[in-house]
């Protein structure tokens, strides 16, 4: 059973003076380990895997990744094995130190290795090495990744009294693989548009990702925006004197890759106007504060 996410107002400056409303939905408050949009991405994989009667998940990520930190947490609270299938040679990172104590098995790839992950004959000896074990895509994307975060647009419409809303203009949220959004514009069906701030940049696969997922039946109302200034995990003095300021007004804790920059991102689309004022936005906090812990590393 999925935990409530709080919906609460974000009170800052640049908001206020642009008339501006917004409620954060706060995933990142769920669990203290599986946080984030993770859980929601993992639901339905987990079902696929209790139907399949598999006996666990493997799935592909990096050695920051708060996907596998959040698969791993979920294998050692709800007893079910985990593989993780790591980028790169072995290092001790915060987060690999966290997956090797929920016991997580891990495989390290390498970097050519991990390359092939797309291939289609890529799963086929893990497969066969791991035959109790069902596979999760890198992030915990896929359909089955999208489906279960549709819960996400319950949980903000059960809340919107607490806020004092009957209804909102749009949502507003940090894409990595646009997984997390596609499964939002699945469950609005045109109902409010949603906006993905994506923290890689143009020409990643967000856009034919999302689009794999949504298909052509949905009468999708979305927009992909470039939030990732020059790069996946680049940072610069703005954006972390912005996430600092933004903090300290909020109490709200952001990271700088994903919620950092889906903010500023937001900040700047308030300041030429293109969310008019009176406009009610809802922005998703989608977690990733573990991986802060290894500050400056790439995270995924
Ligand atoms: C903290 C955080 N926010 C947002 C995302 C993006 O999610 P998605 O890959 O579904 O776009 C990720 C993962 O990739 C993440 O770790």
């Amino acid at each position: 059973m999925l935990p409530q996410a709080p919906l609460q107002p974000l009170n800052l400056r640049w908001l206020i003076a642009a008339g501006v409303e917004v409620a954060i939905l706060r995933l990142d408050l769920i669990d203290p380990l599986i946080s984030g949009n993770k859980w929601f991405k993992l639901t339905h994989h987990l079902a696929a895997a209790r139907n399949a009667g598999a006996e666990g998940l493997i799935s592909l990520g990096g050695a920051h990744s708060n996907h596998l930190h959040a698969m791993a947490a979920a294998g050692k609270r709800f007893g079910f094995s985990t593989v993780g299938l790591l980028r790169g040679h072995p290092v001790q990172t915060p987060t690999v130190l966290d997956l090797q104590a929920f016991g997580m098995e891990l495989q390290w790839l390498g970097y050519a290795g991990y390359r092939t992950r797309h291939e289609p004959g890529f799963w086929a000896p893990w497969l066969e090495r791991y035959p109790r074990l069902h596979p999760v895509p890198e992030g915990g994307g896929g359909l089955d990744g999208a489906l279960g975060c549709a819960e996400i647009v319950n949980q903000a419409r059960a809340q919107l009294s607490d806020v004092g809303w009957d209804d909102y203009d749009g949502w507003w949220l940090a894409c990595g693989t646009g997984t997390t959004l596609a499964g939002l514009v699945l469950a609005e069906a045109g109902r409010h548009k949603v906006y993905g701030a994506m923290a890689v940049p143009a020409g990643h696969g967000v856009a034919e990702n999302v689009a794999d997922i949504v298909g052509t039946d949905c009468p999708c109302r979305y927009q992909l925006l470039d939030a990732s200034r020059g790069g996946f995990a680049k940072t610069d003095a703005q954006l972390l004197a912005f996430i600092s300021a933004c903090e300290a007004q909020s109490g709200v804790a952001l990271e700088p890759l994903y919620t950092g920059k889906a903010l500023l991102a937001l900040q700047q689309a308030v300041e030429v106007g293109h969310c008019p004022k009176g406009s009610r936005m809802i922005f998703v906090h989608t977690g990733g504060l573990q991986g802060k812990r290894a500050s400056g590393a790439m995270l995924d």
